[in-house]
């Protein structure tokens, strides 16, 4: 009798820490919320919204694309059919709303109100709803990102209201195809990823010394001849003796692929901001067509990585070729940026060629840097004249700055801090937080990279704003971007290990406010639950130290 009351009173005992611990610890009936990036103010209510067959999607006809595309996003793990209705009846829904006494949260903002009966997403453009529905996605449990359908799951919500808008308008993330072709598949993909953080800028690097990547219809022999190398160097570039692979390497995307990788970032929210080397950067090019180098000698596409000499040469002929291929750039890509390289432009040919020396005097120039400025000036004058504007990397300084021009600044925040003082816009991209090629621990435990080393908390205390600038230079900050070159990343396996999680934590250093940002938060509290999200999307990211 005794021993039998005290079992009583120790299973009490038991039962009432585990009540407590889940009550205190916010489990139990609150799921554990880990949104990426942190939203700018979130309260937690009581109690779950649970997604049933027949919950309804309200959406009027303005926001009808975003109401289809969050029923696309709920539907293969949940198998939920869910209706879309214009009008809300008494039902259980989910009701998106464009409202415009929201303008206060600016071009992207908007607000996520969560309570058992009813979720309600308003915001004042398109852009917020889309923003809103990712919050959405990231309030359910991590199987929703499943692709196939899931059995057995309570697909519930739990109550908050999120006010929520970006720090910067730029949040890009760039993907270099021309060192190694990446699948049009991959592509897709990897914008897809960059929605879900929320990010709106893929920077796709399409020319290259190694390969030339965009179809050109005027130019057939860029992709005939540019996209293919006959084989790739084997290891490091600094390992000698130096070993090639001996197996051609190649690929490009048509203009119908192109059409369809645009339409797919568009659906989410993601300008594609393509890039065309010029005047370095250019063997493919001028392996396809020697007319636009300055030696006339037959060169291959280059089969090794670094810097090398071979650039176009400044003649009219090739300006109006460039000026060409950026007519039907134009026709592909809608966004207003259009990037023309500008960076690691050696100057030996200029220097050497006395047809380049002639152009130089007859243009009235100083020097070669004068020249590259004018060159790069005549691309600017073309793409204003389209209503577009120029950027490329901070070299573009040298020699003087075309007047429209946007710098993206990577040799550090210096090129960034000049461009902005002059009243210039800049995009912040500096080697030393934004460029996920480096190593992101001790390289013996790594695969091999380019050099450096990037770990995830540096890249997460980045601030794109470099101390120094008046608040009105600082408006000039347009936001950030982060660099994955791939000379040493042959496939989708080996980008994705280098992007990610530092995806995730540079959405955060472009989007939640600075005074709301903490590193402990995001790597303990969230990243664990969020990668759990990237394992099922099968993204091969770095496990975590
Ligand atoms: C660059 O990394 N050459 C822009």
């Amino acid at each position: 009798m005794k021993s039998s009351q005290s079992l009583i009173r120790r299973t009490f005992v038991i039962v009432a820490a585990w009540l407590f611990l889940f009550t205190s610890l916010g489990w139990g009936t609150t799921p554990m919320i880990a949104i990426i990036p942190q939203p700018v103010n979130m309260t937690v209510g009581e109690g779950v919204f649970t997604l049933a067959p027949d919950t309804v999607i309200v959406s009027r006809e303005d926001t009808n694309d975003l109401a289809h595309y969050l029923k696309e996003v709920l539907a293969s793990s949940t198998g939920y059919p869910l209706e879309i209705r214009k009008t809300q009846k008494d039902s259980h829904c989910i009701i998106l709303s464009l409202n415009s006494d929201l303008e206060h949260l600016g071009t992207e903002g908007y607000l996520l109100k969560v309570t058992p009966d009813q979720v309600r997403l308003e915001a004042p453009r398109n852009e917020g709803i889309f923003y809103g529905i990712m919050t959405l996605w990231q309030l359910l449990p991590a199987e929703i990102f499943q692709q196939t359908r899931v059995e057995g799951i309570t697909w519930q919500m739990p109550c908050v209201a999120i006010e929520d808008y970006p720090r910067f308008r730029w949040r890009g993330m760039h993907l270099d195809t021309a060192r190694h072709f990446m699948p049009k598949e991959f592509v897709k993909k990897y914008i897809g990823l960059l929605a879900l953080h929320k990010m709106n800028v893929f920077h796709w690097h399409l020319t290259e010394d190694q390969g030339w990547r965009i179809e050109i219809k005027k130019y057939p022999r860029l992709t005939e001849v540019g996209a293919w190398r006959k084989e790739t160097l084997v290891g490091h570039i600094l390992k000698k003796p130096r070993k090639f692979d001996r197996t051609r390497h190649g690929g490009f995307y048509s203009q119908a692929d192109i059409r369809e990788i645009v339409e797919y970032a568009r659906r989410r929210y993601v300008t594609i901001v393509p890039e065309i080397e010029m005047p370095g950067h250019a063997q493919a090019a001028i392996a396809a067509y020697p007319e636009l180098g300055n030696t006339g000698e037959q060169l291959e596409v280059w089969t090794t990585w670094g810097v090398n000499e071979n650039i176009f040469n400044p003649n009219e002929s090739t300006i109006l070729f460039l000026q060409d291929v950026l007519s039907e750039v134009l026709e592909l890509f809608p966004g207003e940026f259009i990037h023309i390289g500008g960076d690691e432009a050696l100057k030996n040919q200029w220097e050497q060629s006395s047809q380049v020396q002639a152009r130089i005097k007859e243009l009235g120039l100083k020097d070669e840097h004068e020249l590259q400025s004018y060159f790069i000036k005549r691309m600017d004058t073309f793409l204003r004249a389209k209503g577009r504007r120029l950027i490329g990397w901070d070299e573009i300084l040298e020699g003087g700055l075309a007047p429209g021009a946007t710098v993206m600044s990577w040799r550090g925040e210096t090129g960034g801090i000049a461009a902005a003082q002059a009243g210039h816009d800049v995009v912040m991209a500096p080697m030393t937080h934004t460029y996920f090629d480096h190593y992101q621990g001790n390289p013996e435990n790594e695969p091999p990279a380019i050099g450096g080393l990037l770990p995830l908390e540096k890249v997460y205390e980045f601030n794109p704003v470099p101390s120094g600038l008046t608040p009105e230079q600082a408006r000039h900050i347009l936001g950030a971007q982060g660099q994955v070159w791939t000379e040493y990343l042959p496939n989708p396996d080996k980008v994705e290990y280098m992007a990610f999680p530092r995806v995730c934590a540079l959405a955060e250093v472009v989007w939640t406010p600075l005074e709301k940002k903490s590193y402990e938060n995001f790597r303990q509290n969230r990243l664990p639950t969020h990668l759990q999200r990237l394992k099922i999307l099968n993204v091969n990211y770095r496990p975590l130290d």
